[in-house]
């Protein structure tokens, strides 16, 4: 059996999509904390189990029967987010899962700049550490985190950040569900490491350029120092942990951490991924 968690969210839920293109939804064990946000899976026969990363007690039971286990990486911070996902690493090992997936950040190392890659850099540890066999897919940032960057700008005219001029290999969550489905699936990815990327990595200058010849509208990049962006995030009442989380994304940007283009995504799917000129066109046509 495989099973998913975070299954609830925009990845898993793609993730069990494509999967229900390649078996039966029997095959598959959906665990989340909330059952109702995945009603709409019920048809498909998946079997839904409800655990919360914070219980180990909970995840222990979920993660009974099961042979192969993504696990989604968690959405918490700081120690808390760190314990939540040692929780699963524990839990599949006490379970004795056999194979374990999970979804880790752009090359993590010890001095990277966003917290969530150090986050992720830990929990690769401990899964490697486990003796379960893994397979550790590294992803760029969403295209669909986009919006987030380019916050008024359609409006005001200028995408305001302090990200330098360092550029993103951003990926489609969707594209990045599909090949998960495939190493869920096919054996020869056991014990590798995928760095997932999109082809090609824009800076701020450039996708508001593009956004400006999509869109028709002057929309430039102003880079601002990281204090600015602090007192604008809180002045929208950003909280304090999420501001600094923010900040040491856009410094890891800065320095250049998530530009790197790697060719395994487009290996494992065997097309072109989704390009940053087409996520933009859906986006404005839907806006
Ligand atoms: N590369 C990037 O650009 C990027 C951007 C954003 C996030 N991420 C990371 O990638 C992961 C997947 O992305 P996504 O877009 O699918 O995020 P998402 O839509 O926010 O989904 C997150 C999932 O994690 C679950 N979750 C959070 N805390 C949990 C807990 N304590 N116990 C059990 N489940 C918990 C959520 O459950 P509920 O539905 O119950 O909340 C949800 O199913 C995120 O969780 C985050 O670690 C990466």
């Amino acid at each position: 059996m495989i099973a998913i968690t975070g299954a609830s969210g925009h990845l898993g839920k793609a993730t069990i999509q494509c999967l229900l293109q390649k078996m039966d939804g029997e095959n598959i064990i959906a665990i989340v904390r909330d059952p109702s946000k995945l009603k709409e899976f019920l048809k498909d026969g998946i079997d839904i189990r409800t655990a919360d990363y914070e219980d180990p007690g909970s995840l222990n039971e979920a993660l009974k029967g099961v042979g192969t286990l993504l696990q989604i990486s968690t959405t918490s911070m700081g120690e808390r987010g760190m314990q939540q996902e040692l929780n699963v690493v524990d839990a599949a090992k006490k379970q004795g899962v056999r194979h374990l997936i999970y979804t880790s950040g752009l090359k993590p190392r010890e001095e990277a700049h966003f917290f969530a890659v150090q986050q992720c850099l830990k929990t690769e540890n401990a899964i490697l550490s486990s003796g379960i066999s893994y397979t550790i897919l590294r992803n760029s940032l969403y295209l669909e985190t986009i919006p987030l960057f380019i916050g008024k700008a359609l409006e005001d005219g200028n995408i305001y950040l302090s990200a330098g001029q360092g550029k993103v290999s951003f990926v489609g969550r969707k594209d990045i569900a599909e090949a998960l489905s495939i190493v869920l699936t096919e054996t020869v990815h056991r014990n590798k490491i995928y760095e997932i990327t999109g082809a090609e990595a824009f800076n701020f200058e450039e996708l508001a350029r593009l956004l400006s010849e999509q869109t028709g509208r002057q929309i430039g990049y102003v880079d601002i120092p990281d204090e600015a962006l602090k007192d604008e995030l809180l002045k929208i009442g950003m909280p304090d942990e999420e501001t600094e989380w923010f900040l040491s994304l856009t410094r890891s940007i800065r320095h250049h951490e998530f530009a790197d283009i790697e060719p395994a995504l487009e290996s494992l799917i065997r097309r072109k991924p989704v390009s940053v000129a087409d996520y933009l066109k859906v986006f404005n046509d839907a806006i």
